[in-house]
């Protein structure tokens, strides 16, 4: 079937149209972070896929009937039939969003020295390993070094490197495994089935804690059925509940897969590690039975975690994704492959040659698109990942030069993609004048969202 959205518009929201003028005040107002734009300032927003998606009929009609009881209320329960239904933990805990799940599981879980493994950890999910006073150590497969490759499950966890961790001398400090599906911080990349029930038999092995970090399950689970031997003629929920069922609980932001504009999740199976991340959620979040959501905030997320592994909707959204992936790479930009669903991630290092680490080409390439068609997107290289030292130089260089350009689920259009493609195409037509930033003001932490930067030998200026 040709590629097409199995739903129709009820509402619009109109877009800001900007002139090049305009973007280029704003950008300037924004010390050249994109982070710091104005919604009205960007025409088509790919920043992130968390949160922006848009809701349904059906779960505008369910925020209605929110039963706003402090505890013991009816959208609790609806949500927690949802929940129980698609992943059997039997104890469901609401939160605000994915990141509150990670601090109360690894605060309650997790003691000082011990180490999270992961086959990537998203930052957050890193931040809160180290907040607890953990090392947070990715274990990604070593097909994921090669982004031009078409392997199918590149966000896969090298299996030979847990083992060899938990039979090592760190064995002993290992205090959980975390799967991240898809894996965010690996290119969008899906993990297998098999390496899902491989990862978690060498945990059971070893009496580790095996997580899921589910942001993206049904995404996920849709990859498998399309690329993974044995899985072709089962629906995406069964492949998802599958997988949560290999696992001793989840975390998850519902803001993704959860398709809400705020929500996630904590579900776990053991009793008494539940009962202690009942205190501090009651203490940090709100009672077990909202978590710091509204009753209809759980009914939208109830009926989103329905909808989401509807195969027509997962199939046209990873349509439109090999689309713009097509459209990109057709116009001479290189690309993290193959193109997951959630995002697709240009690799701006090949596309800038002249554009040196320390002055991150990923960063470049999203100013560009700016300026050039009002697309936000962000950065996942040296700006982001990289190690800087206080006077903003750079030390050590991530290993790619990405820029990510989200996916929002529901929310655009064919003939959107089709533009943004045209934006990146123009850009790639002149991208040796495409020119490097330097770091203005530093911040010591979370970089990428503080920074303020500066174009550096504009090559226009060149004699
Ligand atoms: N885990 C993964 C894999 C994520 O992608 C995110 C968020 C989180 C955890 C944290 O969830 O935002 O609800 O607290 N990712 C967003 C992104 C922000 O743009 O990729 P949260």
């Amino acid at each position: 079937m040709p590629l097409m959205e199995p739903y129709r518009i009820k509402v619009v929201e109109p877009i800001p149209v900007t002139t090049r003028v305009e973007r280029e005040k704003a950008l300037d107002r924004a010390g050249h972070n994109l982070f710091n734009l104005r919604a009205d300032d960007v025409t088509i927003d790919l920043l992130t896929d968390s949160g922006t998606g848009a809701l349904s009929a059906a779960q505008q009609a369910a925020a209605a009937l929110g039963d706003e009881t402090y505890a013991g209320a009816r959208s609790f329960e609806r949500f927690r039939e949802v929940v129980d239904e698609l992943t059997s933990f039997p104890h469901i805990f609401p939160v605000h969003q994915g990141r509150a799940a990670e601090r109360i599981l690894f605060s309650t879980l997790l003691k000082p020295g011990q180490i999270t493994l992961s086959n990537t950890h998203f930052d957050t999910t890193r931040a809160n390993s180290e907040l607890a006073g953990c090392e947070a150590r990715d274990l990604p497969c070593l097909e994921m070094k090669d982004l031009d490759s078409d392997e199918p499950f590149k966000g896969n966890i090298d299996l030979a490197a847990l083992e060899a961790t938990l039979t090592g001398p760190d064995a002993d400090r290992v205090g959980l495994v975390i799967m991240t599906i898809t894996n965010n911080g690996g290119g969008g990349q899906p993990v297998s089935m098999a390496n899902i029930e491989a990862a978690s038999q060498i945990c059971r092995r070893h009496a580790v804690p095996f997580f899921l970090d589910a942001a993206r399950f049904a995404e996920n689970a849709w990859l498998v059925t399309q690329r993974e031997p044995g899985y072709e003629n089962s629906s995406p929920r069964e492949v998802a509940k599958a997988a949560f069922r290999l696992a001793d609980g989840c975390l998850a932001s519902l803001k993704k897969d959860g398709i809400g504009n705020i929500g996630g999740l904590l579900a776990l199976r053991d009793d008494e590690v539940a009962g202690r991340c009942e205190l501090t959620l009651t203490a940090t979040e709100g009672f077990r039975t909202y978590g710091g959501l509204a009753g209809r905030d759980l009914e939208m997320l109830a009926q989103g975690l329905v909808e989401v592994t509807d195969p027509h909707y997962l199939r046209a959204r990873t349509d439109a994704a090999a689309h713009l992936a097509e459209l990109v790479t057709t116009a001479g930009v290189s690309i993290v492959r193959p193109p997951g669903i959630h995002g697709i991630y240009l690799n701006a290092g090949r596309l800038l040659p002249h554009i040196p680490p320390e002055r991150f080409p990923g960063h470049a390439l999203a100013c560009a698109l700016y300026l050039e068609g009002g697309i936000r997107s962000v950065e996942l290289g040296s700006l982001f990942l990289g190690d800087v030292d206080a006077d903003g130089r750079l030390l050590t260089p991530a290993p790619y030069e990405l820029l990510r350009l989200a996916l929002p689920r529901r929310v655009y259009t064919q003939s959107h993609l089709e533009y943004v493609a045209e934006v990146i195409a123009a850009v790639a037509k002149r991208a040796e004048s495409v020119s490097g930033y330097r770091l203005v003001t530093t911040p010591p932490i979370l970089r990428h969202f503080n920074a303020t930067l500066a174009p550096v030998d504009p090559p226009s200026a060149r004699p």
